[in-house]
């Protein structure tokens, strides 16, 4: 596995391998992986020819007091891992590299950007967006793959890719849980074991909202209602936001009767965890 951590060289390398026929997949990460990068890196490598990983802890998806000095960092061990995964190439810059003194273009998904989480992350989309699409230029991938966990962060690129007419094909993959049901976060390694135990309500609540929708309930409102009093039931947790709505434009739903996204953030003492899943009502 060949790692890189100038642009200039990762272009020098990226750019013979469009021209050939053969497909390039790319998996962007902040590092620290887990079971749930690890499905990424799995389908990457088993459908493309030749595949990349970054790691870049992203500055500007951070906002003011959130954790950008404390994200967990583990750089040898994530290498070995990849490695071992067969990974091609591992992309690695700095941040100075990555946003070099003077630097002043950021890229804006207008309205998408503040539902759900933007409400309370303001800038963390433009961040995102910034970062991947200059990944994307720097990587120039055919194919690119998110976790359905960062269900927002998957629609807002996609609508960049398709806004901006970029050539890449961006594959999401199901949420990876551990055992009970937790799905698996960098940020779950912040969580004490009762913290942990605590954060199990996140994902029972969305099977609450699956039970309800099954025995008949399309009402938006009362799903919701039940889901806050399970997690509100739990001392440790508060909740950031619970919502039901549109897999495409996150608009909010006010009855069930076409697949939904039913997303949540919640905080677990000061973790803030996120998590979703898409129902489809039946009849
Ligand atoms: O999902 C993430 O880990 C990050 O938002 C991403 C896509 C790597 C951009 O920094």
């Amino acid at each position: 596995m060949k790692i890189i951590s100038s642009i200039e060289d990762m272009k020098n390398e990226m750019r013979e391998f469009r021209c050939q026929n053969k497909t390039k997949g790319f998996v962007p990460t902040m590092g620290y992986l887990h079971e749930g990068h690890l499905s990424l890196v799995r389908e990457c490598v088993k459908k493309s020819d030749y595949s990349v990983v970054s790691i870049f802890v992203n500055p500007a998806q951070f906002g003011p007091g959130e954790d950008f000095e404390d994200y967990p960092r583990d750089f040898q061990r994530d290498s070995e891992i990849l490695r071992n995964e067969g990974v091609d190439c591992l992309f690695y810059p700095s941040n100075e590299e990555m946003y070099p003194q003077g630097y002043k273009t950021y890229v804006q998904v207008y309205d998408l950007k503040n539902k759900l989480c933007g409400r309370s992350r303001p800038h963390h989309f433009t961040g995102v967006c910034t970062v991947v699409l200059k990944l994307f230029h720097i990587v120039n991938p055919h194919q690119a793959f998110f976790g359905q966990k960062d269900f927002q962060q998957a629609v807002i690129l996609k609508r960049m890719i398709r806004d901006l007419n970029l050539d890449v094909n961006l594959r999401v993959l199901p949420i990876v849980r551990e055992e009970g049901g937790l799905a698996v976060s960098s940020r779950n390694t912040y969580l004490t074991p009762e913290q942990r135990k605590a954060a199990l309500r996140l994902y029972q609540s969305l099977q609450e909202a699956q039970r309800m929708v099954d025995q008949g309930e399309r009402k938006s409102q009362n799903i919701i209602q039940i889901m806050k009093k399970n997690i509100e039931s739990e001392p440790e947790a508060q909740i950031d936001y619970i919502k039901i709505v549109d897999t495409e434009n996150l608009d909010p739903l006010s009855e069930l009767n076409q697949d939904a996204l039913v997303a949540l953030a919640v905080f677990i003492g000061k973790v803030r965890l996120i998590d979703n899943t898409i129902i489809k009502p039946e009849g």
